[in-house]
């Protein structure tokens, strides 16, 4: 029956049941495979935070304006804070806690992915709140092919902002990963002159 044809008290009640309903769902989180059952209106992020305890993951605006939420969806980066989790189904989802795995034989002798340990050697941050993102967001622009310059890459890794302003180490940091020799790198948006080469 068309809900139009109801009274309006039991299409509020229709309303309601339909904010409240709950889905069953799967999807893989870090290589581990999660059957739950969740309200349709929980976003991906507080289904990491508050139900998979992945803290790792950290909300900022949650208004997809500030990048800290990033996570990879089947290698692709996306803003956890603007997706619902039922969006979500079957999907491969990684956090910052399964770069190291990601990393595979790649992983550095402490066991962290190649650009958590350039982020650690060029100093790439300074409270680190924006620091997991800014990590998967990297990681998701190593997946689309990388960056040509350093320019481009702070282009594309614009969406994911710094409080701190460690903007200058983290382009160093991704750069080095990315195979992109930054000499001097400019802040974002400076005048400064900007000097690198390809490798
Ligand atoms: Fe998602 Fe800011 S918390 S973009
Ligand atoms: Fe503090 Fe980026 S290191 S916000």
């Amino acid at each position: 029956m068309n809900s139009s044809h109801l009274p309006s008290a039991v299409r509020s009640e229709h309303a309601a049941d339909a904010c409240t309903s709950v889905h069953s769902m799967h999807l893989r989180v870090n290589g581990q495979r999660h059957d739950i059952e969740i309200p349709s209106w929980v976003t991906l992020l507080d289904l990491l935070r508050e139900r998979l305890h992945l803290t790792g993951t950290k909300k900022g605006c949650d208004h997809g304006q500030c990048g800290a939420c990033t996570v990879l969806a089947d290698g692709q980066r996306i803003n956890a804070c603007l997706t619902l989790a039922v969006m979500q189904e079957g999907v491969d989802i990684t956090t910052v806690e399964g770069l190291p795995a990601l990393a595979g034989e790649e992983a550095s002798g402490n066991g962290l992915h190649p650009l958590q340990q350039a982020f650690m050697d060029h100093d790439a941050f300074q409270c680190g709140y924006c620091t997991p993102g800014q990590l998967c967001s990297a990681v998701g622009l190593l997946n689309e092919g990388g960056a040509r310059t350093a320019d481009d890459m702070r282009e594309r890794m614009s969406g994911n902002l710094c409080r701190c302003g460690a903007y200058p180490q983290i382009v160093q940091a991704v750069s080095q990963i990315a195979g992109i020799r930054v000499k001097s790198a400019a802040f974002p948006g400076s005048a400064g002159p900007l000097t690198e080469s390809q490798p």
